[in-house]
């Protein structure tokens, strides 16, 4: 099937990501079904994408005449039948291994031959989750970051089955909703983003847990200066532009002070243990207290939205 036939998406899974990307297809006009397991869990989904539209419409991101298109073109049905005519299928249920499986060996006898088969999982195996699937060609992972409306990535990871044609037709479809596809070519734990991201964690934790710098400053350096570059060059454009013949002496001699380290270190751990998790529980790195974490939460999705606005006008 080619993309410009694709019209109707299915969604399995209304929670955070199930809904934000059903937004993003209903946007678009495509008639978008979405299924969960219960009447209250869709109900809280319908909810959850009208606070999203409320956010947009403050921040000039959407019209009002988009927000009635969104909100006409979203179906929530507990019926997984309700897919026998989508085009596209996207999971987006919990993050377990043994569900997923069982969840595509029902909806595989449900759907059309040709309708194209995606996981958002965050770090599963795609060829574990279409273990039970029999056409693998179709089936896809399609990683979507949180909050999925706002931030461009999309990952489409390939399984050792995805075929070519699947890969090129759903590049082109996330390109034409708005998304910044990446194609990760090899079905490796946290596929290209999480791997970079995770790689910057682990080396913030052992500065921290060295004694280099404060929780702040250890933000700060990030934000204001390889946070800068990112939004506009990648590292390895970075390293072009700084020469390579430079990258390549520092490289020499800093890769064996970085941490390679295979474990949490002992401050995430401790955090960990003692319940502070973070802008959930009122504690992290740093304290939320006292309406701290709204005021955290609110900030953030400001300044996504102020930074998406940029995006889009580069795009001009
Ligand atoms: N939250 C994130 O930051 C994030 C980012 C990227 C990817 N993901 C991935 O997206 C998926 C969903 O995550 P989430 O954060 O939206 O979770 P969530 O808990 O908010 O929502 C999952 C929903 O799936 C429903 N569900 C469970 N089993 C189901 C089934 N068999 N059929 C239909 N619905 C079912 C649950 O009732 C729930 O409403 C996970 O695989 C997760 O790893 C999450």
């Amino acid at each position: 099937m080619k993309f410009e036939n694709i019209n109707r998406i299915g969604i399995a899974g209304a929670g955070t990501m199930g809904s934000g990307i059903a937004l993003i297809f209903a946007r678009k006009g495509f008639e978008v079904q979405v299924t969960d397991l219960s009447i209250s869990l869709l109900e809280d989904s319908r909810r959850l994408v009208d606070i999203f539209n409320q956010t947009l419409l403050n921040e000039g991101l959407m019209t009002k005449e988009e927000e009635e298109i969104v909100m006409d073109n979203i179906q929530y049905t507990l019926d997984k039948s309700a897919f026998q005519d989508c085009d596209l299928i996207i999971e987006a249920i919990v993050e377990k291994m043994d569900i997923k499986q069982d969840f595509w060996k029902e909806v595989e006898e449900i759907v059309k031959p040709d309708a194209y088969l995606a996981t958002n999982t965050s770090g599963l195996s795609i060829d574990g989750i279409s273990e039970k699937v029999r056409d693998k060609s179709r089936f896809i992972g399609m990683h979507f970051w949180n909050p999925p409306h706002i931030v461009p990535l999309v990952e489409l990871i390939k399984g050792d089955s995805t075929s070519e044609s699947t890969v090129t037709v759903l590049r082109s479809l996330m390109e034409d909703i708005g998304k910044k596809p990446v194609v990760v070519q090899k079905d490796v734990p946290g596929f290209i983003g999480n791997r970079i991201q995770f790689a910057a964690f682990r080396e913030a934790l052992h500065i921290l847990q060295e004694g280099v710098g404060t929780p702040e400053d250890i933000d700060n350096a990030m934000k204001y200066g390889p946070g800068f570059r990112y939004p506009i060059m990648g590292p390895l454009e970075t390293s072009d532009m700084g020469g390579l013949d430079t990258f390549y002496y520092i490289s020499s001699y800093l890769f064996k002070s970085l941490s390679d380290g295979k474990e949490p270190t002992e401050k995430l751990q401790e955090l960990m243990e003692s319940g502070k998790h973070g802008v959930k529980s009122k504690e992290g790195f740093y304290d939320y207290s006292d309406g701290r974490d709204e005021e955290a939460i609110k900030r953030r999705d400001k300044m996504f939205l102020k930074m998406l606005k940029h995006i889009h006008m580069e795009d001009k």
